[in-house]
């Protein structure tokens, strides 16, 4: 099946508004003619400025978290119904920042993807191991301990209606990038850990990678078999090396 390729910048909490015109107006213009679809995951003040520069552009903007819950006495929270009052069309959830310094748990990943998908979002349902995991060679457990919460919540008919990506945490803002070979082993251990629930859902689901992702390694990676597009941090920051790797996808 031919998937389309998604590159998504998550922006993490950098940006201002003078400095985001300039990186939203530039993204917008360097992505009409590339081809993978493009998106920027902002900061929640930055919402409505992303709205009004991206509106009518092939851009998709988002947020970097909700919550699980719809309403309610839940101080500082930001529910799903209001990222799509501020026109979003995805969210990411579940990022490793979130799972180590608020922790979040895969039940809780898990019911947020339940909450995005019921407002009818686009969650964009982050895994991983860490370096640990890694080198105790667990790698292939977690993630799918990770995903299996998420796929027990919402079934193989939501997860058909959303985006994974795969962050090895040990290559998130560190410069060290998977292989290709190494990120490849777990987007088809993803895949197929879903085609255990839908065969068909699981050829159709858009897995990204993410972790230090730069216009210098992102051909490669994304020309995986299963990788469909990458999560950028750092990256995303910078409109010229955005627009590069989306051109890559
Ligand atoms: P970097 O691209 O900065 O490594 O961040 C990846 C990431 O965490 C995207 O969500």
């Amino acid at each position: 099946m031919m998937r389309s390729k998604l590159v998504a910048g998550n922006w993490k909490m950098h940006g201002s508004l003078a400095g985001n015109l300039s990186l939203l107006t530039a993204v917008r213009q360097g992505a009409s003619d590339v081809g993978a679809e493009v998106a920027v995951c902002v900061p929640f003040p930055y919402l409505e400025q992303a709205r009004s520069v991206l509106s009518g552009s092939k851009v998709g903007w988002g947020a970097q978290d909700v919550s699980q819950h719809a309403q309610g006495a839940y101080t500082g929270e930001v529910s799903a119904a209001m990222l799509v009052d501020f026109g979003c069309r995805y969210v990411i959830v579940g990022h490793s920042e979130r799972r180590s310094y608020h922790g979040e748990s895969d039940e809780l990943v898990a019911a947020k993807t339940e909450a995005a998908l019921a407002a009818g979002l686009t969650p964009i349902v982050c895994v991983g191991e860490t370096l640990e995991e890694r080198e105790a060679n667990v790698t292939d457990a977690v993630v799918t301990r990770q995903l299996d919460a998420v796929l027990a919540r919402v079934g193989a008919v939501g997860m058909a209606r959303a985006v994974i990506a795969y962050e090895p945490v040990w290559a998130i803002g560190t410069g060290r990038t998977a292989t290709p070979l190494q990120a490849q082993e777990v987007h088809a251990l993803i895949r197929a850990r879903i085609a255990q629930s839908d065969a068909t859902v699981a050829a159709g689901v858009c897995i990204l990678y993410g972790g230090s992702m730069k216009p210098n390694n992102a051909a490669e990676l994304m020309s995986q078999p299963d990788i469909d597009g990458g999560l950028i941090g750092g990256a995303s920051l910078l409109a010229a090396d955005f627009l590069a790797i989306a051109a890559a996808g």
